[in-house]
């Protein structure tokens, strides 16, 4: 009994472990069942909706639901449908809603002095502490099940304790993606130089594709071996002798070209964290829209190759919508021999503290590599947090001052002489809700019902907020934030004011969003679109692109020694190596 209780409940787990793993909530209580509550919800509003849409039962929405999705995911869906079947059957979705089903499910509860958490607005009975009456009467109704009622009874199911936990073969697959993904640095990385092959789990998504494997000293960044006489030791796909001049092509086209590679040291913002809006719009659920879940989880739901700060291609995929354009990009327009120098050490729900070891996982040499030009970006996690008292949870002035002059000392000894830190401020999350709290989001486009606010209000209940601060309908407690944050933004601004270092010059500018949604509505765009569809915090594909055009155009005019000069061996080398071996 009580296995066969467990098995589906891990099975969602998995998914919903896999997810919460790597939501960006910096710190989190989570009570009422957390993100395993709000993974329910998601799912059963959703099926509801299909099965209003396609006049079917729940039960054969959810069986569509789960034909959508990869093969790899099969298992975990099916063992959801039958866990969920009684309940499906007994029509609880349709009589009431998905707060309702799922708390008959047990995977949401109400924990002692708790009120309960719910997704749907106008249900006052239900708000007022009624869920559990709700659920009396319907336990005690002659039109459910004994199954159903097992189910509500939660007997054997060991909710509270990690759902990771749960099972021995859940266990071992959430161990070793943490184990991985915690270290930050390539899966498949042969010869351990940091740089790898494949592109997701930390691969060439994040970093320059590694050009050979079993050679520790080839890799993105270095300064070449032997001027790349025979091979290409540094990747950026520049080898051998000019019969023109019988020189190398690195020393005709790079030699004192101003090389710089990107760093970024960042959070999800940095590292580009999208869940598709597609996944939770009714509508738009299809097998193609989930083709590639996979990929998304082995990047940890984060899109770095797309990014502001090291994006290098368009997508042609239909789940994210947008142009790229990043720092890194911009940087090899103007010099093609900057070509794969990159690594983005963006990791969701980092801030300054942990930032001290995300650190560790880059790669600079100081006397192998090419200067670099270090983006530290940490644009809101110091004031972001899922606690109900989220202000003592906050950094300070103080902390934040200290984490940062840490980070750069330790900079200070990995980067080449020459290279360059740029800290950014923090954002004004203000405009978040702004923006969105009275939209509709995505979940709630077919009945036209659920806003962000109430979706931003159903993740504070559940203590997994992203940022209780900012997505919160009080205002004193919004300004406050903002507040905190600029004071922050200052303590960086003193630190790289106050301090020298010996290989790097540090700079100090604005993370100014505003003016980003600024510029981006005088091209004709609408500024909610600056933000991520689905969870309502994060900046969009868009708004990674104007924030790459806005911070290049800071540089170009302010910082001109930090991006270097042109190369005017540019056309010669496209013409020599075309796309200098891609990515
Ligand atoms: C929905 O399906 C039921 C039976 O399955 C049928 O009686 C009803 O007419 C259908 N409604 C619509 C709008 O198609
Ligand atoms: C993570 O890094 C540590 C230290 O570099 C290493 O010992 C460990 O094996 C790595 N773990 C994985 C899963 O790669
Ligand atoms: C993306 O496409 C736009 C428009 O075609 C182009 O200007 C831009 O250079 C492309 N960006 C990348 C990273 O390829
Ligand atoms: C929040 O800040 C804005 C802008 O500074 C101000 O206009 C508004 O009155 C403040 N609201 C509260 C509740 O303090
Ligand atoms: C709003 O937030 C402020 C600052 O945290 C707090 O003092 C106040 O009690 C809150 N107001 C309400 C109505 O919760
Ligand atoms: C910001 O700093 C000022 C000046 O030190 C201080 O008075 C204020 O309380 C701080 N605000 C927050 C929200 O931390």
């Amino acid at each position: 009994m009580e296995r066969k209780l467990l098995l589906p409940i891990g099975s969602v787990g998995l998914l919903v472990c896999l997810l919460v793993a790597q939501f960006p909530v910096p710190s989190t209580a989570d009570v009422n069942g957390g993100t395993t509550c709000a993974g329910c919800t998601i799912i059963l509003s959703l099926v509801d909706q299909v099965a209003e849409m396609n006049n079917e039962s729940a039960v054969d929405a959810l069986t569509r639901l789960c034909g959508y999705l990869p093969d790899q995911f099969q298992t975990a869906c099916k063992g959801f449908l039958d866990f969920a079947t009684p309940i499906l059957l007994d029509l609880i979705l349709e009589k009431y809603n998905a707060d309702v089903a799922c708390h008959a499910l047990t995977l949401c509860y109400v924990d002692p002095g708790q009120q309960a958490c719910l997704l749907y607005p106008n249900q006052q009975q239900i708000r007022s502490g009624g869920i559990r009456a709700v659920l009396k009467s319907l336990y005690q109704s002659k039109e459910i099940s004994k199954q159903t009622k097992q189910i509500m009874m939660g007997k054997g199911v060991g909710l509270k304790s990690d759902i990771c936990d749960s099972l021995p073969g859940l266990k071992g697959l959430c161990e070793w993606l943490e184990g991985h993904i915690n270290n930050h640095t390539a899966v498949s990385d042969i010869d351990q130089d940091k740089f790898g092959i494949t592109e997701t789990l930390r691969g060439s998504h994040w970093r320059g594709k590694d050009c050979d494997d079993f050679d520790k000293t080839v890799y993105p960044g270095r300064r070449p071996k032997n001027n790349d006489e025979e091979t290409d030791s540094d990747c950026n796909g520049i080898y051998g002798v000019n019969p023109a001049t019988g020189k190398t092509f690195e020393e005709d086209y790079c030699a004192n070209s101003d090389h710089r590679g990107v760093l970024l040291l960042s959070d999800s913002a940095g590292a580009h964290f999208h869940i598709p809006g597609e996944w939770m719009t009714a509508s738009k659920l299809s097998a193609d829209v989930f083709k590639h879940v996979l990929m998304v989880v082995e990047d940890e739901f984060d899109w770095p190759e797309l990014s502001g700060t090291t994006g290098y291609m368009n997508t042609t995929w239909d789940i994210v919508h947008g142009l790229t354009d990043s720092l890194y990009y911009k940087l090899v327009q103007r010099n093609r021999c900057n070509h794969r120098d990159f690594q983005n050490i963006g990791v969701n729900g980092a801030r300054a503290e942990k930032i001290n070891t995300i650190a560790h996982s880059m790669s600079r040499d100081p006397n192998t590599d090419h200067p670099a030009i270090v983006m530290y970006s940490l644009i809101g996690n110091d004031v972001c947090n899922g606690h109900p008292d989220t202000i003592a949870h906050m950094t300070t002035p103080e902390q934040m001052k200290a984490y940062s002059l840490s980070s750069l000392k330790y900079l200070d000894t990995r980067l080449p002489k020459g290279s360059f830190v740029i800290v950014t401020g923090m954002a004004d999350g203000r405009v978040l809700y702004e923006l969105m709290a009275n939209r509709i989001h995505p979940l709630g486009q077919y009945n036209q019902d659920i806003t962000y606010k109430h979706v931003y209000d159903l993740l504070s209940c559940l203590q997994v907020s992203p940022c209780n601060g900012w997505m919160s309908s009080n205002e004193t407690l919004r300004n406050y934030t903002s507040e905190r944050a600029a004071n922050l933004s200052k303590a960086l601004e003193e630190v790289v004011q106050s301090n020298k270092f010996m290989n790097f010059k540090p700079y100090y500018i604005d993370y100014d969003i505003r003016t980003v949604i600024k510029e981006w509505e005088d091209m004709g765009g609408e500024g909610w679109q600056m933000v991520e569809p689905i969870d309502g915090f994060h900046p969009s594909q868009d708004a990674n692109y104007m924030t790459a055009k806005h911070v290049w155009k800071q540089l170009e005019t302010t910082y001109p020694e930090i991006i270097g000069k042109v190369n005017p061996n540019n056309d010669a080398i496209y013409k020599q190596f075309g796309d200098q071996g891609g990515y």
